[in-house]
C-alpha cells in the first residue's frame, strides 16, 4: 500500500543531494524561490512549489512562528547573523521547510547537509571554511553526527573558530582559524539522541507539534490551489482529519485524492469523494493506516497488550524499529493509544476500542503496577 511504502524510508534518509563538499547551496535572495533540500521519497516533483517560502506563507505552528519572527527581526535590525537554531519533532512537520524559510527571511545563503553525510572531521572543516558571513548551514539529522565531527563543531559554533590538527606524530601542529559569523540550523526527529554539549551550543531550541486539523485544512486548500485541483472545503476537512496532524501526510493524501477524483469524480474532491478514496487507501477515520494497525494489533494480540519492547514489536511485524519509533509511535502516543513504560509499550483501552477488541482488565493492572 502506498502510504506505508512511502513511510518506510524515514531513517536513514535518502535522496539528499550532495556535492563534493557534502553540501548543496541555495541562493535564497528574496527574488528567488528556495528549492527543496531533502527530497523525501514519494513527495514527487510538485513538492518544492508547495513548500511555504516565507513566515507569512507558513500555516499553523503559531507559537513557533511568533518566536521565529522575533528572532529574525531582531537579528535583521542589528545586522547580525541569526543565533544557532535547533528544530526537533516528528517527521513531516516542517523542520526542513523552516530552515529554508529562515534563509529566505534573512536573505542568507543556505548550505544543506546532513549528519550521516559528514563522515570525518575534515569533511566538516571543509564545509566550515567555505562559509561566508551570515550563511546558514542546515544540518539535517544532526543527532547522527560522529563524535570527532562534533568536537570540531563546538568551537566553531561557540567562538567561530576552527581548530584543526595538521600532520601527525611529533610534527603535528594545531592550527586555529577564525570563521565568519554563520548560523547552524540543526534538525532532528530524535532530540534524546543528541549529546548535551551539542544541544548546549544552540541558542534557540524549538519543538514542532502536530498541527491542528484547521491548520491542515488550510494547508490542503492552499496546496490544492497551487496544484490547480478543485477541493471542496468539506473535502479538505476530511483530509485534515486523517492526516495525523502532519503536513507531509496531508499533501500526500491530497495527491492521491486528486488522482482518484480525476478518474472517478470529474476532478472534484468533495467530502464523499474524499471518504471513498481514503477508504480505498485503507486509512481510517483517525488517520491510522495499515502499519499503525499492525503495530497496535501486534501489541494487543501477540503480546497481550504489553508491556513489550519496541524491537520485539518491530521484529514481530518485520518492520524497522526506527520507522515505528519515528513515524508510528508519536501519533499513537498523541492519540493516547499507547503508553511508554519502563518495561515497554502498553496498549491503552481506547486502542482496544478502536480495533474493536475486548479490553482485558488484567492488562491495565500489569501495565500500571507490574
Ligand atoms: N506550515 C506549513 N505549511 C504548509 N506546508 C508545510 C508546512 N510545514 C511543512 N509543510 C510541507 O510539508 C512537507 C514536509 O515538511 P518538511 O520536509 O519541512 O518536514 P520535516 O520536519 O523536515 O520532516 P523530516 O523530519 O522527515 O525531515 C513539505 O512538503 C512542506 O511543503
Ligand atoms: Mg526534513
Amino acid at each position: 500500500m502506498h502510504a506505508q511504502a512511502e513511510r518506510a524510508p524515514t531513517p536513514p534518509k535518502q535522496g539528499l543531494p550532495m556535492t563534493d563538499e557534502r553540501t548543496t547551496t541555495h541562493r535564497t535572495a528574496a527574488s528567488q524561490r528556495p528549492s527543496s533540500g531533502t527530497s523525501q521519497p514519494g513527495e514527487g516533483q510538485v513538492d518544492p512549489a508547495l513548500r511555504p517560502r516565507s513566515l507569512r506563507e507558513m500555516i499553523g505552528q503559531e507559537r513557533l512562528r511568533d518566536k521565529i519572527q522575533i528572532l529574525v527581526e531582531a537579528a535583521r535590525q542589528r545586522g547580525d547573523a541569526l543565533d544557532h537554531v535547533l528544530l526537533y519533532g516528528p517527521p513531516g512537520l516542517g523542520k526542513t521547510t523552516l530552515s529554508h524559510i529562515l534563509a529566505y527571511e534573512m536573505g542568507a545563503n543556505l548550505k544543506v547537509t546532513a549528519g550521516p553525510a559528514i563522515e570525518k572531521a575534515g569533511d566538516l572543516a571543509a564545509i566550515l571554511t567555505n562559509l561566508r558571513k551570515g550563511d546558514i548551514l542546515f544540518i539535517d539529522e544532526i543527532h547522527r553526527l560522529g563524535r570527532a565531527v562534533e568536537e570540531i563543531l563546538y568551537p566553531a559554533m561557540e567562538d567561530f573558530s576552527l581548530n584543526i590538527v595538521v600532520g601527525s606524530g611529533p610534527g603535528a601542529r594545531n592550527i586555529q582559524l577564525s570563521l565568519p559569523r554563520f548560523t547552524v540550523v540543526g534538525a532532528t526527529t530524535r532530540l534524546a539522541l543528541m549529546t548535551s554539549p551539542l544541544r548546549a551550543r544552540f541558542g534557540v531550541v524549538e519543538r514542532f507539534d502536530f498541527y491542528e486539523p484547521a491548520a491542515i485544512q488550510e494547508i490542503v486548500a492552499r496546496a490544492a490551489q497551487l496544484l490547480g485541483t478543485q477541493v471542496e472545503s468539506a473535502g479538505a476537512w476530511a483530509i485534515a482529519q486523517r492526516a495525523r496532524g502532519t503536513p507531509r501526510v496531508a499533501l500526500r493524501l491530497l495527491r492521491r485524492l486528486r488522482d482518484y477524483a480525476q478518474v472517478r469524480a470529474q476532478g472534484v474532491v468533495s467530502a464523499a469523494v474524499a471518504r471513498e478514496a481514503l477508504g480505498l487507501l485503507e486509512i481510517d477515520e483517525l488517520g491510522l493506516d495499515d502499519l499503525d494497525r499492525r503495530v497496535l494489533d501486534a501489541i494487543i494480540v501477540k503480546f497481550g497488550g504489553g508491556p513489550v519492547g519496541l524491537e520485539t514489536i518491530a521484529a514481530s511485524i518485520s518492520e524497522e524499529a526506527d520507522t515505528i519509533m519515528d513515524v508510528v509511535e508519536p501519533y499513537l502516543l498523541q492519540l493516547g493509544f499507547l503508553d511508554r513504560t519502563p518495561r515497554g509499550r502498553v496498549a491503552t483501552r481506547p486502542a482496544y476500542a478502536h480495533l474493536s477488541l475486548p479490553y482485558p482488565e488484567r492488562a491495565e493492572q500489569s501495565g500500571l503496577f507490574g
